[in-house]
């Protein structure tokens, strides 16, 4: 007899692979990088490398960053903005979720430009040649030399506040050239900035990566405005060409962001009464991502076309020429690109409690689940269609009790030396690593097409002790 029970399916690994992914699929919309498959090991394959064989030849834990994922995050956003927007636009990529040479160099290759937010980030974008004209430098303190390093390297620098503007026109005045750095004529002149305003716009996301409410550390107050506006139309030596302002991260509403972009519209229109010509407006960043199954951002293209129609309706009805408009996303672009492997070692089975897993890495990989209660979701890439019997908290190994990757994972029965793989790891891992512990960082490969390239080597014990100095009499 035919049984009329239908099949129970057990959930597995495999239950992250998206079955409908296709060159229009939002890379934010999916757990899993977009090239990830389940080989005929029942093995993960990312970028057609498989990543328990990554993990014997690159070591654990890795990080392992995903082109195709990267490209085509960046390819959505730049070809959105084109198609919707009938302006100029120039979707510049958000350094700080992952600054490295491999990453800037990656990004620029697709045409986007680059926002960075400290000497360190700038300087990598330039050694990874991405062209001055489309590096934006951010930051709410930045340094004397920071901001020599970005006139001389002829960058846009978004100002932040009245301090950075007076600092600013001082070392213009003075022709550049700090202490450290011998005086020279000012290569770019005059120094091209926009002003980074915040809009007052609430937005239901983390307390610590909200930055849009008036309640915020950065940007001029827009009370200030007018009078920002009267002081820059007066300085010679300031050539300031639009708007900033970013309301937040991993945001799932679209409605702020139309908000802040008709906002941002109406300050343009107050600029022109003070003869400030703008013609750049930049939105920021924010969009989310899919870190677990109930997350439900809007896709890269509707997120895109929402700004470029707001922005086109706002000067429609101001009557205003459209400004070259710019965005600044970090997390949808690179967060889905990658994932991090990590080597389970022991586990501790508390009676009626709990079980503890624990993995080779942890908070100093990854501090975003014990600074924001971030939740991940992972699976075993050695065990891809095993059912997932069994429900464990994965511990980090530092020593801290809140050193915590995942409460209450469902995976597969494991063992040690299974490879245990955490999803939308691109963004705010690597650049937020420490050595906490003195551990080594890991160490990132980008993968395509069955090849693995090391884009960032594993610390040694060696890096770890380089900074220490021993005074002579202790030794
Ligand atoms: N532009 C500005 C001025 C920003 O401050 C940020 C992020 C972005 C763009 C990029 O935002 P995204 O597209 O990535 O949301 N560490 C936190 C996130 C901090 C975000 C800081 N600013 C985390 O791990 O969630």
């Amino acid at each position: 007899m035919v049984s009329t029970h239908p099949v129970e399916v057990q959930p597995s690994g495999n239950q992250y692979l998206s079955q409908r992914r296709s060159v229009t699929t939002s890379p934010n919309q999916e757990l899993l990088p977009l090239s990830a498959k389940v080989n005929h090991h029942d093995s993960l394959e990312i970028g057609g490398c498989d990543v328990t064989t990554l993990v014997q030849q690159f070591g654990s834990p890795l990080y392992i960053l995903d082109e195709q994922t990267l490209r085509t995050a960046c390819q959505q956003y730049r070809d959105t903005f084109k198609q919707y927007y009938k302006g100029e636009s120039q979707v510049l990529y958000a350094s700080k979720a992952w600054n490295c040479l491999a990453v800037c160099a990656i990004v620029a290759s697709e045409g986007l430009g680059i926002d960075v937010v400290s000497g360190g980030e700038l300087y990598t974008a330039l050694e990874a040649g991405v062209s001055p004209e489309k590096i934006y430098l951010h930051g709410n303190n930045k340094s004397r030399d920071e901001l020599i390093l970005a006139i001389e390297s002829g960058c846009t620098i978004v100002v932040d506040n009245w301090y950075e503007l007076h600092t600013l026109v001082e070392v213009a005045d003075r022709k550049i050239g700090s202490d450290s750095l011998p005086t020279t004529p000012p290569p770019h002149h005059p120094i091209r900035i926009m002003l980074r305003l915040t809009p007052g716009i609430e937005c239901h996301t983390h307390e610590y990566i909200r930055t849009g409410h008036l309640d915020s550390k950065f940007g001029f107050d827009p009370n200030d405005l007018e009078e920002v506006f009267a002081f820059v139309s007066k300085q010679p030596d300031l050539n300031c060409v639009g708007l900033h302002a970013h309301i937040g991260s991993q945001i799932f509403e679209r409605q702020p962001h139309r908000d802040l972009a008709a906002v941002m519209v109406q300050w343009l229109r107050d600029a022109a009464k003070y003869n400030l010509e703008l013609t750049e407006l930049n939105v920021g960043g924010g969009l989310g991502i899919k870190y677990i199954e109930s997350d439900d951002p809007p896709s890269i293209a509707e997120w895109s076309k929402a700004i470029c129609e707001v922005v086109q309706e706002a000067c429609a009805a101001e009557n205003l020429p459209l400004p070259k408009l710019l965005c600044e996303p970090g997390r949808s672009l690179i967060a889905t690109a990658c994932v991090t492997a990590y080597t389970i070692g022991s586990a501790k089975t508390i009676p009626d409690i709990r079980t503890y897993v624990t993995i080779d890495g942890g908070m100093s990989d990854n501090p975003r689940p014990i600074t924001y209660q971030s939740v991940y979701r992972a699976v075993v890439a050695n065990k891809m269609s095993a059912s997932l019997t069994e429900t464990v908290t994965l511990a980090g190994k530092h020593c801290e009790s809140g050193d915590i990757l995942i409460k209450n994972a469902q995976l597969p029965k494991t063992e040690p030396g299974d490879i245990l793989v955490v999803m939308g790891t691109g963004a705010y891992n690597y650049s937020m690593a420490s050595n906490y512990n003195r551990l080594p960082r890991p160490a990132a490969v980008l993968v395509a097409n069955g090849e693995a390239n090391l884009i960032l080597q594993r610390e040694s014990y060696q890096d770890i002790i380089r900074q220490d100095c021993l005074p002579e009499r202790l030794k």
